[in-house]
């Protein structure tokens, strides 16, 4: 999902925006993706919709603090929903998307349309809200879900896995993301997509030589408005999600875990190579705009699998496809071996939340086994069809360890002949804050989403 730059850029009423945004508010709290909402909202109430959503979801856990504090008696849903998406929106003191008195205003408006007799109660709450807004926030301090705006277990799991990192970690997953893009290789380098960018008034950053093709845009910008996006000179991708590619096909310096330097060759043209997760597609074209591949393309989903043959298509790329569950080997494997095997596998996007504000209120604490119960299948279903001497990509957008390291820990402790190797700044957990070691050639800090990869090669001794 990128983020659509301002609620009203296309003079739509707020009031109207935020009845919209209350709806789609009230479907993540009953465990609707806002993706799913939002692709069912009126095609012009859209981009504000989301831009609107965005902004209180990531203020939600404070938000239901307040209305706690200041209607100790929660009102009907529509009402509700209503007050929260306002407290949201006027809650940040120091940059407000808008003036108090207009939020208030548009808010009362709004409830009107819904539930009229509330109209006086909404008003009451918020002006009480503007004129205690000191102490009431002083007071929520205390309250971490309020503070950091996550659930208390998802709070609790990041500090136990990162405890030198966590609030770093919270703060920027309630922040903007960078809209980053990845120049197509087959088309030319980042450099000379930048210099396409520049004529068109677009200011950008290329992101060094960890990721060659990946450019980070100053001011995020709708797609059509890329100079050759329709021709596939470009994608938009984040720079986390750029290292796939490379670290299952490309030429590799990699340290074994004994400590030994290896140097991995670029796999060659008509190498077989398995994408087992592949939709919508993001990875699967950056596999093939770096080499030609005999790819086969999977996802259990058929209507995101149509996604990554639309994305292949624009980018004049080919792979086949197939929508089955990858850990049902005997339904779809030929018999014939792979190259390379990229797993990115479903994970819980712990590490993608800044993109997906209402990811941390959808998932609960038992989803998270469950998912690595899911990864782990997927690991030794696919691990036999990889050839001895080939290497598997392990990715997740997720920074919980359970799905990472963890999970590649105990994969280790279950096939004698995987070997996990490093490379420097590719593998391991990667950070979503600014000092998470990734810099570019001018060392200033490369911002990442969260995500996880293990590079694993397969003994060239090995039977299995
Ligand atoms: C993290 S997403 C993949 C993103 C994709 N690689 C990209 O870069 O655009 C995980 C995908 O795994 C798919 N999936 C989940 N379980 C699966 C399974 N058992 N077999 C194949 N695909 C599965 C989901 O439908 C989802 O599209």
């Amino acid at each position: 999902m990128s983020e659509s730059t301002s609620p009203t850029a296309a003079g739509i009423p707020l009031q109207r925006l935020l009845l919209q945004t209350a709806d789609a508010v009230q479907a993540v709290r009953q465990g609707r993706s806002l993706t799913d909402v939002l692709a069912r909202c009126p095609r012009e109430l859209r981009p504000g919709t989301q831009a609107l959503s965005f902004l209180v979801l990531r203020q939600l856990g404070a938000a239901q603090a307040l209305r706690r504090q200041l209607a100790p008696k929660a009102p009907p849903p529509k009402v509700e929903n209503l007050l929260l998406c306002a407290l949201a929106l006027l809650w940040p003191a120091d940059d407000p998307p808008y003036a108090a008195h207009t939020v208030v205003d548009q808010a009362v408006r709004a409830v009107r349309q819904r539930a009229a007799p509330s109209a006086g109660f909404v008003n009451a709450v918020l002006r009480r809200f503007l004129r205690e807004r000191e102490a009431l926030v002083q007071g929520l301090q205390r309250d971490p879900v309020a503070h950091h705006n996550h659930p208390q277990w998802w709070i609790d799991r990041v500090r136990q896995d990162w405890p030198l990192h966590w609030q770093g970690i919270l703060a920027a997953n309630n922040s903007r993301p960078p809209m980053t893009l990845r120049a197509n290789a087959r088309q030319g380098s980042a450099a000379a997509y930048q210099a396409r960018l520049g004529e068109q008034g677009m200011a950008s950053r290329l992101l060094g030589e960890r990721l060659p093709q990946a450019l980070l845009l100053d001011r995020p910008q709708p797609v059509s408005a890329l100079p050759g996006f329709e021709q596939g000179a470009v994608s938009v991708q984040d720079a986390a999600a750029q290292i796939a590619a490379p670290l299952t096909v490309a030429a590799l310096q990699a340290r074994a875990a004994t400590g030994q330097d290896l140097t991995l060759p670029a796999l060659p043209p008509g190498a077989r190579v398995l994408d087992a997760c592949s939709a919508p597609g993001g990875k699967t074209a950056h596999l093939l705009e770096l080499q030609s591949l005999d790819l086969l393309a999977l996802d259990a989903d058929p209507e995101r699998l149509a996604r990554v043959e639309d994305n292949l298509r624009r980018l004049q790329l080919q792979a086949q496809t197939r929508a089955v569950d990858a850990r049902q080997t005997a339904q779809w494997w030929d018999g014939c071996p792979f190259d390379a095997i990229l797993l990115d596998a479903p994970c819980s996007a712990s590490g993608i939340v800044r993109r997906h504000p209402d990811v941390r209120w959808l998932r609960r604490p038992e989803d998270i086994p469950q998912l690595a119960r899911i990864q782990a299948e997927l690991l030794d279903a696919l691990w036999p069809l990889l050839k001895p001497g080939g290497r598997l990509v392990y990715a997740t957008c997720s920074l919980f360890r359970a799905e990472g390291q963890d999970q590649v820990d105990a994969f280790l402790q279950r096939q004698p002949d995987a070997e996990a190797v490093e490379c420097a700044g590719l593998t391991g957990h990667l950070l979503p804050v600014p000092d998470n070691g990734s810099q570019d050639a001018a060392g200033q800090a490369v911002p990442l989403d969260g995500f996880f990869y293990a590079l694993l090669l397969k003994s060239p001794a090995s039977t299995r």
